[in-house]
């Protein structure tokens, strides 16, 4: 059953007032693999992704219409009770909200509304979804200390743990790790990667490199329209449609003509990382270096350590069968 649609959505279509937001969106979301909603900032990523937990039921003059069945059940079924279906699906949201209790309790209160009340049973979860989150080597120690104390992204991991301590099927990302710093993202992106032998993901992300990492699927949203959906390979690698091209290609950068090229074919990781830094080193800030790569890991790995030491990575794109370019502004 691995590849069958854990959610399937049938036209749907999404408004705040007169505003039509989603148009006639028609797609699957295959069980217990990461999908992620591509699209630039305001096509409907957010929106779709409230739409599948209806928690666009919250916002006023927000009208939805068409199916979406989960498990069999349509969520837009005003009779169904939507407690149930919500408690399927965990929300990781943007920034980490934890509550304003202790570690422990954060990740308790969940399984504690449940019923659970043993406090050994609750000492097992709490470790167990700790575990899971990739946090509990990290507060093993300091279990009652607030939960606001922790970093920002020890924060977003253990929001992670708390969603997940309520034993959802799903779990759906709005953009992650967008407020987080590289190695917290990476954090964020390792337990995702983990996460997918047990749950069905859904992620927002502006992030290509992100999908690149992540996606099995891809689905790129253009104003409210879906405009492409595929494997993530395809999608992003060889997508069908031009307008998705033009967006993974980063059109927006158009017109960016590089300052420096500088070809690292041959070179594996971490050299070709190493090679790119010290190119980029000798460029003066917003200069544009283009560096061509061989190495498969270098096509995702380059751009990551890039935008780790806080360069702007503008596109990437594959040239032929085996060269990549990756295009570079220099930040700092
Ligand atoms: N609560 C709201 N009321 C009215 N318009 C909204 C509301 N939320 C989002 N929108 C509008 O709907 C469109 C899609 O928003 P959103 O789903 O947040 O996009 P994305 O997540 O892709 O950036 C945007 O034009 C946005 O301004
Ligand atoms: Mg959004």
């Amino acid at each position: 059953m691995k590849n069958s649609n854990h959610i399937s959505i049938e036209k749907v279509n999404a408004f705040y007032g007169d505003h039509h937001v989603l148009k006639d969106v028609t797609v699957g979301f295959p069980r217990k693999q990461i999908t992620a909603i591509i699209g630039p900032s305001g096509c409907g990523k957010s929106t779709l992704l409230k739409c599948l937990n209806r928690l666009i039921d919250l916002t006023d003059g927000a009208r939805v219409s068409g199916k979406i069945i989960v498990d069999g059940i349509d969520v837009l079924n005003n009779s169904i009770d939507i407690t149930d279906v919500r408690r399927k699906m965990g929300l990781l949201p943007q920034k980490p909200n934890p509550l304003p209790m202790s570690i422990y309790d954060n990740v308790a209160y969940g399984p504690r509304i449940h019923g659970i009340k043993d406090k050994k049973k609750l000492d097992e979860t709490v470790e167990k979804y700790l575990r899971i989150g990739g946090l509990w080597e990290e507060v093993k120690d300091r279990l009652k200390s607030p939960a606001n104390k922790l970093s920002i992204g020890q924060q977003q991991r253990l929001c992670l743990a708390r969603g997940l301590a309520v034993e959802p099927e799903i779990i759906l990302c709005d953009e992650p790790t967008s407020a987080l710093d590289p190695v917290s993202s990476q954090h964020i992106e390792q337990q995702l990667l983990k996460l997918k032998n047990d749950y069905t993901i859904v992620i927002v992300t502006h992030n290509i490199h992100q999908a690149m990492r992540l996606a099995d699927y891809v689905i790129h949203l253009y104003l409210g329209e879906l405009v492409e959906h595929g494997p993530a390979n395809e999608v992003l690698e060889n997508p069908k449609e031009e307008r998705t091209r033009a967006y993974i290609n980063g059109t927006f950068l158009a017109d960016v003509k590089e300052d420096q090229e500088i070809n690292l074919k041959g070179n594996v990781c971490p050299y070709n990382f190493v090679y790119a830094k010290q190119a980029l080193h000798a460029l003066a800030k917003g200069k544009i270096l283009k560096v061509i790569v061989d190495d498969p890991i270098a096509v995702t790995e380059v751009p990551r350590g890039m935008e780790a030491d806080g360069h702007e990575v503008v596109s990437v794109k594959q040239q032929n069968k085996t060269d990549w370019e990756i295009i570079i502004r220099k930040q700092s």
